[in-house]
């Protein structure tokens, strides 16, 4: 393990079918004021916004609502849920929702108590907060940000086409608490249930494919992906088979909690180039990172060599006997793309609203992180957005 790291974690996780069962004693902790945060209604219509409301009036909560908050939340909308934080004194939000919900109230808690605007501070300047930030819980119905135990947040701003994602370091930001119940991710679309499960694992690649030592987050992150691969195949062959579907929820905490990135540079290039696309098409997160991973992969993998053919040996079971191991890292990538076919996920941009005339503005949005194997130009940039189309 190269490299100095720290490791911290508040959120606590309650898991399984029973899950929502702790949210009482949860609420008990919090002051009277709660805001519950949700989106386009997709718990109004599965029963959880009822099993929830009934908890809150149990225990005696006020209740304010926020809710339409749509997938990529925007800035706009940020600033309209601080208003309604602060015009409710809010002691505690409560999202309720996918990781777009549970990003956005984050960014909400965080600027509430703030004079200053948040876009600006925290998704132009990476600022963290300067005053006290609103506590939050999160119930989840959507396995594959990563959301519910981190302090990522990922804002649009509709009008200059950015998407960005800011990482709290300050670790009141991260949910207190994160009910995970795997029954609550069953009225997902398979549309929907295939992109997170694209998520979970792209971000398990973003972290495997930097740095070069014997690392034991390597191993971690070997054992989580064949979890993903095995458990997505059930899933998308039976949807309703709750121990793939749970799996896959604990799966995608594990990926993008900082486990398996301690010691790594980590790359996150592929999610760069998918939220410039989402920026600018406002397209599904986890199929924006499904159509440029490929083209990517394959632009990165001479510079990468020996990880490549690590991964295709140890993650996807190619037999590396009397091949190169240009070979054997192309055949690696071959099955990872079977695999993604199998699930149905969207391979191109073209297919998510791109078209050729928008590279530049895709390149002007795409941010270039440096972690990974080759830190790309711009050129390269566009070059891997055409080979997406
Ligand atoms: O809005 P509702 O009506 O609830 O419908 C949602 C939404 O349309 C629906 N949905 C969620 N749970 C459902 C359900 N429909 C039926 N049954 C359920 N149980 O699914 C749609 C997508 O929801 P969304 O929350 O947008 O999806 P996801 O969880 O994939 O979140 C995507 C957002 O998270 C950001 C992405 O960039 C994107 O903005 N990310 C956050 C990260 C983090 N915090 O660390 C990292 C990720 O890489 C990612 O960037
Ligand atoms: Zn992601």
């Amino acid at each position: 393990m190269l490299g100095n790291f720290t490791y911290a974690n508040p959120t606590k996780l309650y898991f399984g079918e029973n899950a929502l069962d702790n949210l009482k004693a949860e609420l008990a902790q919090v002051g009277p004021n709660v805001v519950l945060v949700y989106g386009g209604g997709s718990i109004k219509k599965n029963g959880i916004y009822e099993a929830v409301l009934g908890i809150l009036r149990e225990c005696g909560k006020r209740v304010a609502e926020i809710s339409g908050v749509m997938p990529n939340p925007t800035i706009a909308k940020v600033r309209e849920g601080i208003e309604i934080a602060r015009a409710h004194e809010a002691d505690f939000l409560l999202a309720v929702g996918g990781g777009s919900v549970c990003d956005y109230t984050k960014a909400v808690a965080a600027s509430v108590h703030e004079e200053e605007d948040p876009w600006e501070k925290y998704f132009v300047r990476f600022e963290e907060p300067s005053k006290p930030v609103v506590p939050l819980g999160c119930v989840l119905t959507l396995a594959g940000t990563g959301s519910e135990m981190n302090g990522g947040s990922v804002i649009t701003n509709a009008e200059t086409k950015e998407k960005v994602g800011k990482v709290f370091a300050d670790t009141s930001v991260f949910p207190r608490f994160a009910v995970l119940n795997p029954r609550f991710t069953m009225t997902l679309p398979h549309y929907q249930m295939v992109a997170g499960i694209y998520d979970i694992f792209n971000h398990i690649c973003e972290q495997y494919f930097s740095g070069t030592d014997d690392s034991t987050s390597d191993y971690l992150s070997e054992g989580l992906m064949r979890s993903v691969i095995h458990s997505s195949r059930i899933a998308n062959r039976d949807p309703q088979n709750y121990e793939a579907r749970s799996n896959i929820m604990w799966s995608a905490t594990w990926a993008l909690n900082t486990l398996v990135a301690c010691g790594k540079s980590t790359d996150w290039m592929v999610h760069m180039l998918g939220q410039g696309l989402g920026g600018v098409t406002n397209a599904t997160h986890g199929m924006t990172l499904a159509a440029v991973s490929l083209p990517y992969y394959r632009h990165i993998l001479p510079y990468g060599l020996a990880k490549f053919r690590r991964f295709a040996v140890n993650v996807w079971n190619v037999n590396p006997e009397g091949k190169t191991d240009e070979e054997i890292a192309k055949e690696g990538l071959a099955a990872m793309e079977a695999w993604m076919r199998e699930l149905g996920l969207v391979m191109n941009i073209t297919e998510l609203g791109a078209t050729p005339d928008m590279l530049e503005k895709l390149a002007d949005v795409t941010i270039i992180l440096k972690g990974g194997y080759k830190t790309l130009t711009r050129d390269e940039v566009i070059e891997i957005f055409k080979e997406s189309l």
